[in-house]
């Protein structure tokens, strides 16, 4: 079964997409499948496995020579609806989630509404564009992030009103649009949710992201977190975690497998934000939790696939 593995992308996530990308090819089953490799360059263009220039054209028509596309491109143009569609468009099956669950889930705002919605918590905040932020007035810690971002790029702590400015600069680079929360005192706990078409929704064990100090978005990416996985939770917490991953889960439509990842507080589960296309080494979080129920990376990648193709 040949299948094309697309990696890369425009976003600030580039080099994680890679990475992911990189490793899904390589873990494919070589005996099941046939891996043709795509990559998008920071500048758009796409790149075939021999790092030769491809127009959009021929890369849609090499999509089409597939039975399914994975599109391991993380943030914004690929994570966000943009190859969801074009597959769409191009007729081609592909793993993970559709058009109107890659752009909700891509925008923090949208999430905390749909979140709100249907009983699950997200910090307090506010949402601000460019001359809003001229004005904010910093009253106690928040995070400023973009709203369309992602691998904690462009989110900053802001324990001090001096450190505001280079903070809404930071988020303002990334997107017109940002988002101001207050900061959450509580465990950093990611819940994998995959939708089967035989098993319905499946649920993997859930993993801690423990680092150093309480807040750390650096580390998180920078090598200085652990994962615990399954994460030590009592049977009350994990109850929660999981009916809000899955509860957030369905009502942005979502398919394949998302991330959905929480701040677990004295007052229950937090919903920080919904990965569509999650970091995916072998090493990151979702290969991480599938591999703690038995499920190995090379079983998740085959039933992501298998549950695509016609
Ligand atoms: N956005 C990064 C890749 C993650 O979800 O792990
Ligand atoms: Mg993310």
């Amino acid at each position: 079964t040949r299948v094309a593995v697309v990696g890369g992308g425009q976003s600030c996530e580039h080099e994680v997409s890679l990475a992911s990308a990189a490793a899904v090819a390589g873990a494919l089953d070589p005996s099941a499948y046939d891996v043709v490799r795509l990559t998008i360059g920071r500048d758009g263009t796409w790149r075939d496995g021999d790092d030769r220039p491809l127009g959009l054209a021929t890369a849609v028509t090499v999509l089409q020579s597939c039975a399914a596309v994975l599109p391991v491109v993380h943030g914004p143009r690929g994570e966000d609806g943009s190859l969801a569609a074009l597959c769409e468009l191009a007729g081609v099956p592909y793993v993970g989630s559709g058009v109107r669950a890659g752009a909700l889930a891509m925008d923090k705002w949208a999430t905390k509404l749909v979140a709100g919605a249907v009983g699950v918590a997200t910090a307090p905040g506010v949402l601000l564009s460019a001359a809003d932020a001229a004005t904010y007035a910093w009253t106690h810690p928040v995070v400023v992030k973009p709203v369309a971002a992602g691998s904690s790029h462009g989110v900053t702590l802001v324990r001090d009103a001096a450190a505001l400015a280079g903070a809404l600069d930071a988020a303002l680079a990334l997107d017109d649009r940002i988002l101001v929360e207050d900061l959450l005192v509580g465990r950093e706990i990611d819940v994998a949710v995959l939708g089967t078409a035989d098993e319905g929704r499946v649920v993997a064990p859930a993993l801690e992201v423990v680092v150093d100090g309480p807040f750390d978005y650096e580390a998180k990416y920078g090598g200085g977190a652990d994962f615990r996985v399954p994460a030590a939770l009592d049977d009350v917490e994990r109850k929660a975690l999981e009916e809000a991953a899955v509860a957030v889960y369905d009502a942005l439509g979502c398919a394949g497998v998302a991330r959905v990842d929480f701040f677990l507080t004295d007052a229950g589960p937090v919903l920080n934000e919904v990965n569509t296309m999650p970091g995916f080494t072998e090493q990151s979080q979702v290969p991480r939790m599938f591999a703690a129920a038995g499920t190995s990376y090379a079983a998740l990648l085959d039933r992501l696939v298998r549950d695509v193709l016609p």
